[in-house]
């Protein structure tokens, strides 16, 4: 054995972006006004304009590295539309839309309803069961990871099986910080040999040890990554964009020849979102 620690077998790979397709929404009407996961306190004040200023750096980054990004129209009423992740999931022209748990939010499905349809989207299932969509659908480009425990109903995962005609891997999540999949887990590379990180604390141990056997190589993020939400990345496949704070994080994808970009969030985190969450992926 030399001194030098063995490294993770994907380090050498060169990355590769892909163009992406996103549909954001502005967060004009962004408030903290009630408390449905554990980083909402509506006593705390919010500065709308920053949380504007905060998502459109988030915008001009995705526009800048060449992405595709639509907008929706926000609606007054609707603090949390910002979180455009938890309003469809799309794969390969197939929408499945969502339903979410908390009444505060029921009305954004019907927006992105109309907004795929307004936008010529034909092959569209609204669930019957809670469903978050990308807040708890997570695309490798081969499966479909899906989390449980806090939003999205157990039975939505097969119904967006049916739904999408892709397969789903169900996992449970056990910490309520860690209250949707994306909070936890994010998709570095899609394809068949597909690459994620994740904090593995916010899973059970069963979903842990799943999560081991399909990517042995992972990255593994720790307490300080996961608590300012450093698994809520948006990645390309070669640019990373991460809260700021997930320096640790950050440090581990350049290692292994990611460009990572770090963002403040703070505005939106206020909420318990970050980059991810405001970033629906219409995926190819
Ligand atoms: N306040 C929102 C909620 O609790 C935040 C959603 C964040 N979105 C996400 N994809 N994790 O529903």
């Amino acid at each position: 054995m030399t001194a030098t620690a063995a490294r993770p077998a994907d380090t050498l790979v060169a990355r590769q972006a892909t163009t992406r397709h996103f549909l954001m929404c502005p967060p004009e009407y962004f408030t903290v006004e009630y408390a449905i996961n554990p980083w909402m306190n509506p006593d705390q004040p919010v500065d709308t304009a920053l949380a504007m200023a905060q998502w459109q750096e988030l915008k001009d980054t995705y526009v800048r590295l060449g992405h595709a990004v639509d907008t929706i129209e926000p609606q007054p009423g609707l603090p949390d539309m910002v979180f455009a992740a938890n309003s469809g999931t799309v794969i390969e022209g197939r929408v499945l839309g969502s339903k979410f748990r908390a009444p505060e939010r029921a009305a954004e499905a019907e927006h992105f309803r109309r907004w795929f349809v307004t936008r010529g989207h034909r092959d569209l299932v609204m669930p019957t069961r809670i469903n978050e969509a990308e807040g708890d659908f997570a695309w490798t480009g081969e499966v479909l990871l899906a989390g449980t425990g806090f939003r999205t109903d157990p039975a939505a995962h097969a119904e967006a099986q049916e739904a999408l005609g892709v397969p789903v891997v169900s996992l449970n999540l056990v910490d309520a910080r860690y209250y949707h999949l994306d909070t936890a887990l994010f998709v570095l590379d899609k394809g068949p040999n597909a690459q994620i990180a994740y904090y593995p604390d916010a899973f059970s141990a069963g979903s842990r040890r799943v999560l081991a056997r399909m990517f042995p190589d992972a990255v593994i993020a720790d307490e300080a990554d996961a608590s300012c939400l450093g698994l809520n990345g948006v990645s390309d496949g070669h640019h990373v964009v991460l809260p700021a704070e997930a320096t640790g994080l950050a440090k581990q994808l350049e290692d292994r020849g990611y460009e990572v970009i770090g963002l403040d969030i703070s505005e939106l985190r206020k909420s318990g979102g970050g980059p991810k969450c405001c970033t629906m992926e219409l995926h190819a």
